[in-house]
């Protein structure tokens, strides 16, 4: 692994892991292609360690001439796969661009590495690899007593968001049985940490909170999500890039269950004991039920028993005390906070998702 071509490397997670490659790497050379949507900011890579070594390229996965360009130009060796759009009520009410980034945009990067590691023979066998970033999402929903996911779940996936990200696993699959390109799959359940787009449910229920406005609760709220700090995710992605058998998929999750109820319960005590004097203290009473999402899944869980055994990786963060560093982060980053909530589409989306909602 010498160039590794990170796409959406400006969003959430694939800033983080941009980040950890940097710190944990130093021999290699990070090209980051990222078309910096409304999810994705440069914001999110000021002062990256080894920024040398670190090289930014806007622009849009599903453009087959710039993608050819960059892996000829920069010999790429390796593909992780972060860029989506990753937003399932945006999916819900705008699917369009879904198919367009997730399934068109994966099956350009999956013809291009075919052309350049298979039919150029630039590599030999086992020095290059396309791992695919996916969600647990594509499994379905758990019902109370069901097993967790495991890699051998067949996948039932039920938002557009969803659906689109399982048809980029299954041409993953495909490229990898048909023409015997070297992939890896991580199939992940919700992360949160710092650099989280505000839209989200842990960095919006910290923000509001702190502003004093509802945390928006859809449904009943006892839909039960497998939270996993963001870091342990990146740490779980190096260890199948280094050593992941190449065809194979692996679960990654946090080992918990709490309900959304839960994890917005516990958001508000970390803020009252940060925040003792908020005039919105004691911020369970911003708490708003509201119209639940469409076709919403009512639980997620992950059988973790594959990574665990064969690549020794399990979770280091405890869910407490990670929401406690995620409050921390947001409280210690309100420059942030302001640049990314400054946007214009991001007061849009408030508008449509909440005030609009029915
Ligand atoms: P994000 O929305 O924060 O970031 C996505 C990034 O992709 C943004 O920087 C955006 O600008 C970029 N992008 C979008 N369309 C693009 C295009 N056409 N070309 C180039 N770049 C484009 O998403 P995230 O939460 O960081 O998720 C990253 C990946 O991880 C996604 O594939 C998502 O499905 C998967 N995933 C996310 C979670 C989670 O909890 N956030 C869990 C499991 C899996
Ligand atoms: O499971 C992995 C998935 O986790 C990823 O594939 C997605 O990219 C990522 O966005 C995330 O999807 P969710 O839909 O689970 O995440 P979100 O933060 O949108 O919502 C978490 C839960 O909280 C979900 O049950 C919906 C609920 N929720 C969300 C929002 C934004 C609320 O109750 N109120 C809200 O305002």
């Amino acid at each position: 692994m010498k160039n590794i071509l990170i796409t959406g490397g400006a969003g959430f997670i694939g800033s983080n892991f941009v980040r950890y490659m940097l710190k944990n790497e130093p021999a290699i050379q990070v090209i980051n292609l990222d078309a910096l949507t409304y999810a994705g900011s440069p914001t999110n890579l000021e002062a990256l360690p080894g920024e040398k070594r670190h090289t930014f390229i806007q622009g849009d996965i599903c453009d087959r001439a710039l993608v050819d360009d960059l892996l000829r130009q920069r010999e790429i060796d390796t593909i992780v796969h972060f860029a989506a759009e990753s937003h399932v009520d945006r999916s819900i009410l705008g699917p369009e661009q879904f198919i367009q980034t997730n399934i068109v945009g994966t099956f350009t990067l999956l013809e291009a590495a075919k052309f350049y590691w298979l039919h150029e023979r630039k590599w030999n066998d086992g020095q290059a690899r396309f791992h695919h970033i996916s969600t647990d999402e594509v499994y379905g929903s758990l019902a109370p007593d069901e097993p967790p996911f495991a890699e051998t779940t067949p996948y039932q996936p039920n938002s557009p968001y969803a659906a689109s990200k399982a048809s980029s696993d299954h041409l993953v699959r495909a490229y990898h049985h048909t023409y015997g390109l070297p992939t890896t799959l991580t199939n992940c359940s919700n992360n949160y940490g710092p650099y989280q787009f505000p839209e989200k449910l842990v960095p919006l229920i910290i923000l509001n909170a702190l502003e004093g406005k509802p945390l928006p609760v859809y449904g009943d709220g006892q839909q039960i999500r497998d939270w996993l700090y963001v870091e342990d995710h990146c740490e779980a992605i190096a260890l199948v890039l280094r050593q992941g058998r190449i065809g194979e998929e692996y679960n990654i999750g946090g080992d918990n269950q709490p309900t959304n109820l839960e994890i917005i319960h516990t958001l508000c005590s970390i803020l009252d004991a940060r925040l003792p004097a908020s005039p919105h203290a004691p911020h369970t009473q911003l708490i708003e039920y509201v119209t639940d999402r469409p076709g919403h899944d009512r639980r997620y869980a992950i059988n973790m028993a594959k990574i665990q055994t064969e690549l020794g990786w399990q979770p280091r963060q405890a869910l407490a005390s990670g929401l406690e560093k995620t409050v921390d982060w947001y409280l210690n980053n309100a420059d942030w906070v302001a640049k990314i909530r400054s946007q214009q589409q991001y007061n849009q989306w408030m508008q449509q998702n909440y005030v609009d909602r029915s």
